[in-house]
């Protein structure tokens, strides 16, 4: 089962549910064959699609592993430039060569933890576009924005600044991803009434950037503290195209059932 492709790039149908395991700074490439070769039959026959971001060394194994079945692989993140003497940094036609059809890009712990701006992000969507990569550009508050009344100021400049450029014919082959910051790694999810209306209000700023009709058709995706017992509340959400999932899915069994379960009405 292949997916259908319009030149280099996925085509996901409208509203289908994704779910992405992000394996972060887990996981060689041995690990991976083994992982994806248990997680082919145990999601045999689901319609939901399934994604995993692994580690930049691991993407060639993995996505060989993946070849013909329902799973795609993809990277945590990438440089702006197509190349150039940036020590230590990736380029999206690197990662494609590798194996990989999407990237994550402004992951919160790229932003909180190494200093990414909004800018440095728009140019990695407009690069991952350009280089054939789905970007999967994730979006989110912080517990202090919450607090302070500032969750939609926030998420309205993160999704405009990291749209910026980018064609409004380009819109179905984006992503966004809401991962509110207090909700990642923290066993703490948001509610899905607290998902979704963060998730209208994205859509409602998609629809400032594409036009309604087309950002009825972007996925948006939910992350934080994704489990297999929170995904379908979440999942039967108006807004909430499918999860993100960080540490649950370093479990083949865990993901697995995640898929399952992430189901719409
Ligand atoms: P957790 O699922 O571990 O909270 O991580 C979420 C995340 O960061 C996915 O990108």
């Amino acid at each position: 089962m292949g997916y259908p492709k319009e030149k280099n790039f996925v085509v996901f149908m409208p509203r289908e549910k994704i779910v992405i395991g992000n394996w972060k700074m887990y996981k060689t490439a041995r690990e991976a064959a083994s992982y994806i070769e248990e997680l082919i039959p145990l999601i045999e026959g689901c319609k939901t699609k399934v994604l995993l971001a692994v580690p930049f060394t691991t993407i060639s194994t993995a996505s060989k592993a993946a070849k013909g079945s329902p799973v795609l692989v993809g990277a945590q993140n990438m440089n702006d430039a197509r190349e150039g003497a940036f020590t230590g940094e990736i380029a999206a036609l690197m990662l494609k060569e590798a194996g990989a059809d999407f990237v994550l890009l402004g992951h919160s712990e790229r932003r909180h933890g190494f200093g990414e701006t909004n800018d440095f992000v728009q140019r990695k969507v407009v690069r991952a576009l350009q280089d054939d990569l789905i970007p999967v550009l994730c979006v989110g508050e912080t517990a202090d924005e919450r607090e302070e009344g500032r969750t939609e100021e926030v998420l309205r400049e993160q999704i405009e600044m990291g749209l910026e450029g980018v064609p409004k014919e380009e819109s179905e082959k984006v992503i966004l991803a809401y991962e509110p910051v207090w909700a990642i790694g923290t066993g703490k999810s948001a509610t899905a009434k607290i998902a979704q209306e963060a998730h209208a209000f994205c859509r409602k700023v998609l629809g400032d950037v594409f036009g309604k009709k087309k950002a009825a058709t972007v996925p948006i995706l939910y992350g934080g503290s994704v489990k297999a017992e929170n995904v379908n509340g979440l999942a039967l959400e108006k807004d909430i195209d499918g999860v993100l999932v960080g540490g649950a899915s370093l479990s083949v069994e865990t993901l697995a059932k995640i898929v399952l379960n992430c189901k719409g009405k």
